[in-house]
């Protein structure tokens, strides 16, 4: 692994995209049979939360379990950072204590200084801008369940978040066509979608039924992201019908899958009967685990 940090994906190459999802298909596997592999023995991982979490928080405290290793949850509630102490005196003081850190956040620039700064390998556990943990579990779960990710076409439904870029970043690094259906005031980043458009695998625009058309995986996630909680009603306006439903399951491929990040609203993003038929989505969210600890092993070991 050239990387000693996962940021954003946009920073991987296709090859050590490749080798964390071989990691973490072989780490599933022998987790399955219940081969042990602690490869982490005596490594210590802090998580530092400062928006809630489920499944990032137990994949990687579980994940660094499994591996032999320890993980400290560390709130912004009982973090000097939470009272204003500076990123970068942050960094050097945690990069004395631990062998690295998972980090979730507001502004993706915090990230970049944590790295920038500390001395160990930082993993982003979502900021605003990009989930790439939550990606690499995708791209799991897509190879997975249809054997190839090249060639596949990916619609995400909603807004153009940070899920929205990590996965037009991802797919298409994994040779997937990506389209997004939103609205035109919630695109993806500009700067993303302007390198995906340069790839020739990219479209995006509000008509939902024309992107969505022969998708072999329909995506969708919040309508407000964490942070956004202010803006639900004017959201809940804008998106209204930006929403993966049996109507629109007719327009994707006939044994198209649906994936989401997870928490689900049911009946804003997703109805409850699209979702109750779709129970890849658990797997998606079983294979955060798998896909975690490939990162905290190549990044880490
Ligand atoms: N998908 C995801 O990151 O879930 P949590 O917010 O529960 O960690
Ligand atoms: N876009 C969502 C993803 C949650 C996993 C958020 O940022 O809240």
């Amino acid at each position: 692994m050239e990387n000693k940090h996962l940021l954003k994906l946009s920073d991987w190459s296709e090859n050590e995209i490749m080798s964390v999802l071989n990691l973490a298909d072989q780490l599933k596997y022998e987790k399955k049979k219940g081969v042990s592999h602690r490869l982490l023995e005596g490594k210590t991982l802090g998580m530092i939360f400062q928006k809630s979490s489920t499944r990032t928080r137990v994949s990687f405290e579980v994940g660094m379990y499994d591996l032999g290793g320890y993980a400290l949850f560390l709130s912004n509630r009982d973090l000097q950072i939470g009272r204003g102490e500076p990123v970068q005196d942050t960094a050097r003081v945690l990069s004395r204590f631990l062998d690295g850190i998972m980090i979730r956040t507001f502004e993706q620039k915090e990230v970049e200084d944590l790295a920038k700064f500390g001395s160990i390998p930082i993993i982003n556990g979502l900021t605003d801008y990009a989930h790439p943990c939550q990606v690499l579990a995708d791209l799991m779960t897509i190879r997975e369940q249809r054997g190839a990710l090249a060639g596949q076409k990916l619609c995400f439904v909603g807004d153009g978040n940070n899920m929205a870029n990590s996965l037009i970043v991802g797919c298409i690094k994994m040779g997937m066509h990506v389209s997004i259906a939103c609205p035109d005031n919630y695109r993806p980043d500009s700067e993303i979608m302007k390198w995906a458009e340069s790839t020739g695998r990219f479209s995006v625009s509000a008509d939902i039924k024309k992107e969505a058309a022969d998708a072999d995986v329909l995506y969708t996630d919040v309508w407000a992201s964490m942070g956004q909680e202010d803006e639900k009603a004017i959201r809940e306006e804008a998106f209204r019908g930006f929403q993966i439903n049996s109507e629109l399951m007719k327009v994707a491929k006939a044994d198209a899958m649906v994936l989401h990040c997870l928490p689900a609203h049911r009946g804003e993003e997703i109805t409850d009967e699209v979702l109750e038929s779709h129970l890849e989505i658990f797997d998606e969210a079983e294979n955060r685990l798998h896909a975690q600890k490939a990162v905290l092993v190549s990044l880490m070991k």
